[in-house]
């Protein structure tokens, strides 16, 4: 069985499309009256599989109806341009994680000379016009200083969980089918507030960011959106 592989990444919900290694800019899936999609079509034609994986990352709630088990909070995530003499005093610097503040910091990226420094924490939302908090769908085709980096849980994990989201075809035991499928169980005990957390993130409780939070972040984005990079 030839299958088509269809991921749909961010920024923008429904961008792009990655078929048979090709990048295309996907426009829209063609449905079979059932519902099921039969093809993607993207600007350079359609493709058409048995098959197809959306990884939508953070966007997967303005996609499809999740009632709440999924939220897509902002983290804070910072990443500061080193000396090369700052690198080779912090190459040897373990990976740091302090489970009272949620703050980590990875020894520093050689090849571009960037520490990157974070915080696990509960998070911040922002409210989307159908959702509970979704991430801005503004592209940012080029930004000032960016690092290419891509939703790195879903490319990391996904040899590891391939043989789990394919199951039905590689007869996992019902047990495993039942742990991996859709959650439609909380479209009848709507989730208000499920995110107490995993024991793994530290800080302050999650928040809404305020509406001056949100001025100044959409406009560092369209800012960003608009400036060439200095790398
Ligand atoms: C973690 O952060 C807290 C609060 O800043 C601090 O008191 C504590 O010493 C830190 N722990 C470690 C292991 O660095």
């Amino acid at each position: 069985m030839q299958v088509s592989l269809a991921l749909v990444s961010c920024p923008v919900v429904l961008q792009w499309a990655f078929l048979s290694s090709q990048v295309r800019q996907l426009e829209e899936f063609e449905k079979q009256p059932d519902g099921t999609i039969k093809s993607v079509c993207t600007k350079n034609g359609r493709a058409e599989g048995d098959r197809f994986i959306v990884a939508t990352g953070a966007w997967i709630s303005s996609l499809i109806p999740a009632w709440n088990s999924m939220l897509a909070a902002g983290q804070v995530v910072g990443y500061l341009r080193l000396t090369p003499d700052e690198i080779s005093q912090l190459r040897d610097l373990p990976i740091y994680f302090n489970f009272s503040t949620g703050f980590f910091a990875f020894p520093p990226h050689e090849p571009t000379g960037y520490l990157k420094v974070a915080c696990h924490r509960f998070g911040y939302t922002r409210p989307g016009p159908s959702v509970t908090s979704a991430p801005p769908s503004l592209a940012v085709a080029s930004r000032a200083n960016y690092i290419q980096r891509h939703s790195d849980r879903g490319f990391k994990y996904l040899p590891l969980i391939g043989r789990y989201i394919v199951g039905s075809q590689r007869k996992l035991s019902r047990e495993l089918l039942d742990k991996w499928k859709f959650p439609t169980q909380f479209r009848e005990r709507f989730q208000g507030e499920v995110f107490t957390g995993d024991g793994s993130r530290g800080g302050p409780e999650r928040r809404e960011l305020t509406a001056q939070e949100l001025d100044t972040f959409d406009t560092a984005l369209e800012a960003a959106s608009s400036r060439s990079s200095k790398i």
